[in-house]
């Protein structure tokens, strides 16, 4: 199949040609081809150590391929959960201010956060289920809690590409599909949405499915 050039414009926003990535001498990722595309989800999978995650800090633009390509689209918004966050216990910041952060890059450091941005914080708070939380400290919370922030502050950024790296492991099953909810509305949304993960059948249905093994597309 050929690219149209139209169609190569309007949806792909992420596109990653024969990536090669080399961490502490060893090869984390061979020849890796992956597109996300707007309004699409591609799930990631794989064994421990086979890449996953290394694929999404090259999308991200946190780690430079030794070989290959990497293109986004121009102006390109991206929010990125990683698989693991430390965050200082005594952090005075609550769940309302972390998903507020989300609004920076819109608002602006001049502009304050008007009613419509408070509402669509709160709504962020309720669609990962945390209203009752979202007036505590953040370093107060459980890890699958401080996970659903941290996707709450990735909805209320619109950002055109979320990257999300195993945003389900060790919670709850009610967590798992507040989630894959929002994962859904997301991609409604037009977002093109990278997600990490040991098991497809968490997600309501992935779009494309890249299987990687030992750093290369299985
Ligand atoms: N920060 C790092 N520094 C050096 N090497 C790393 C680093 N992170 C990962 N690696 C190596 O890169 C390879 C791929 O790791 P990666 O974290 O991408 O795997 P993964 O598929 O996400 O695994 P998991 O399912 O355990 O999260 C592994 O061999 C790993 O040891
Ligand atoms: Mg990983």
């Amino acid at each position: 199949m050929t690219d149209s050039p139209l169609l190569l414009d309007t949806t792909r926003v992420l596109t990653v040609h024969d990536v090669h990535v080399v961490r502490d001498g060893h090869v984390a990722l061979r020849g890796i081809d992956a597109v996300a595309h707007a309004g699409r989800l591609l799930a990631v999978v794989g064994a421990n150590g086979s890449g996953k995650s290394t694929l999404l800090e090259v999308a991200a633009g946190l780690l430079v391929p030794s070989r290959g390509e990497v293109r986004r689209r121009e102006g390109l918004r991206i929010a990125f959960v990683p698989q693991t966050t430390a965050l200082p216990a005594h952090l005075p910041l609550t769940v309302t201010d972390i998903v507020a952060m989300g609004m920076w890059g819109r608002l602006g450091a001049w502009r304050r956060a008007r009613r419509a941005d408070r509402a669509a914080v709160a709504d962020a708070v309720d669609a990962v289920g945390l209203r009752p939380h979202a007036a505590r400290r953040i370093g107060a919370l459980s890890g699958g809690q401080r996970q659903r922030a941290l996707l709450a502050q990735a909805l209320v950024q619109r950002a055109d590409l979320v990257l999300l790296d195993e945003p389900m492991a060790g919670l709850d099953a009610r967590s798992r599909e507040i989630i894959a909810g929002t994962i859904g509305r997301l991609t409604a949304d037009g977002a093109a949405v990278i997600v990490v993960t040991h098991d497809l059948g968490e997600l309501h249905g992935a779009d494309e499915v890249l299987t990687l093994h030992e750093g290369r597309a299985a």
